[in-house]
């Protein structure tokens, strides 16, 4: 049978990671993923939790009844209450929803404000999971290139100036995937003045800015927003566990309860299950310290590869130096294929994710490429940047 797929789809590819991931065997080293490390998981925390709630027969059935499209109001109330006062993220006028990972959050904004046509800014390179999110909303994507502290202004007042219809800046403030970089306290803030300027939303995925390992917190972009223009998308995915599935938006209560409807029109709402367990576990122990541990966990691994690469790459290779996150950019000499790189990483067994996915026109050369440093093992990072190192060798050697 022939199926006639709607257009939206049509030019939609898979993720190349999810489909570099498939390829991956248990012999391979996975430069490759951007999962969390599952040494992070408070595995017998929540078994606990959970054991308890399947003890208690009358709460349980209703922790395994529908829920609201909202959130688990004990979630969003703590939720919301550690981003207002730890990070001053959220004001009177936003409202909080639960959403099934950062990913969702991103999914419903865009759901509720683009049109075919409309334009979206974005970092180059971005995350390519909200690319593709863009993109099934048929926008016209362009987008501003990422420099060290963020954002080229030039560039992104120019596209403000000249594209059509533009709904929102998206920006990773912070470790950024997949350049590792953060955008500074200024250019937040000239950002969100040139959104005012141009009266358009900004779009403010932070899914790893807690993760630091060395520097100041630089404050969200959400915190610095006075009337209602940044919708803030968090997650718990790095800081509790991805397959949980939790995240959530915190945006101007209208904007809010548009997503909200757009979520009933998707899953409804969120696993109860998990949530619940969540909100204990908020309740319960202590989220800032288990955030500690994972730090110190995701240190060593981050310095460990960076002095890997320092001592094994050749000079002309550069690399960027996060404070935090889970990935590295390494930039190959200008003209290189980050491609061609990837092509023979892998058949030595290391996976590594070509520049170019993460590009608006993922067609043209790149010469970066993305490490993730949170998955292998430290014995994994020793073996895969000798085996990395002698790949750019040969490959440079071959040029
Ligand atoms: C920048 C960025 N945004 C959003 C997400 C989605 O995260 P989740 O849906 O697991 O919360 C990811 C996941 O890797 C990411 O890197």
């Amino acid at each position: 049978m022939e199926f006639h797929f709607s257009e939206r789809m049509l030019t939609l590819k898979p993720s190349v990671i999810r489909e570099i991931l498939k390829s991956v065997t248990p012999d391979m080293i996975a430069f490759a993923a951007g999962n969390p490390s599952t040494d992070t998981f408070p595995i017998e925390e929540m078994g606990q939790i959970a054991n308890e709630l399947f003890a208690d027969k009358t709460r349980i059935a209703s922790i395994l009844q529908y829920g609201v499209s909202e959130g688990y109001q004990p979630l969003r109330e703590s939720c919301f209450a550690r981003m207002r006062g730890k990070y001053q993220t959220g004001a009177d006028f936003d409202e909080l929803i639960i959403t099934s990972g950062g990913q969702q959050a991103i999914d419903l904004l865009s759901k509720a404000m683009l049109d075919p046509g409309d334009t979206v800014i974005v970092e180059g390179p971005s995350f390519i999971g909200s690319l593709n999110t863009f993109r099934t909303y048929q926008a016209n994507l362009v987008a501003a290139p990422m420099q060290p502290d963020g954002m080229d202004l030039d560039v992104l007042e120019n596209l403000l100036k000249t594209e059509k219809n533009v709904k929102f800046i998206y920006i990773i403030s912070t470790f950024q995937n997949p350049s590792g970089y953060t955008t500074s306290l200024e250019k937040r803030h000239a950002i969100l003045e040139l959104a005012r300027r141009y009266d358009v939303l900004i779009l403010e995925d932070n899914p790893y800015f807690e993760l630091r390992y060395e520097g100041e917190y630089v404050p969200n972009i959400k915190s610095l927003d006075k009337e209602g223009r940044v919708v803030y998308a968090g997650s718990y995915s790095k800081i509790l566990s991805a397959g949980i599935r939790l995240g959530f938006a915190i945006g101007h209560r209208d904007l809010i309860s548009k997503m909200v409807i757009g979520k009933q029109a998707s899953d409804v709402h969120t696993n109860l299950f998990f949530q619940v367990v969540a909100a204990e576990y908020m309740n319960r122990f202590d989220l800032d310290a288990h955030i500690e541990k994972a730090r110190g966990i995701y240190r060593e691994k981050r310095d460990l590869m960076l002095s890997c690469l320092g001592a094994k790459l050749p000079d002309c290779v550069t690399f960027s130096r996060p404070q935090g996150g889970l990935f590295v950019w390494m930039d190959l000499p200008a003209g290189s294929d980050g491609k061609d790189l990837a092509a023979l990483t892998v058949k030595q067994k290391v996976s590594i994710v070509p520049g170019n996915c993460f590009m608006v026109d993922d067609a043209k050369v790149n010469s970066g490429v993305r490490l993730n440093f949170s998955m292998p093992s430290k014995a994994q990072i020793e073996k895969g940047t000798d085996i990395l190192a002698a790949c750019v060798k040969e490959y440079l050697g071959r040029k």
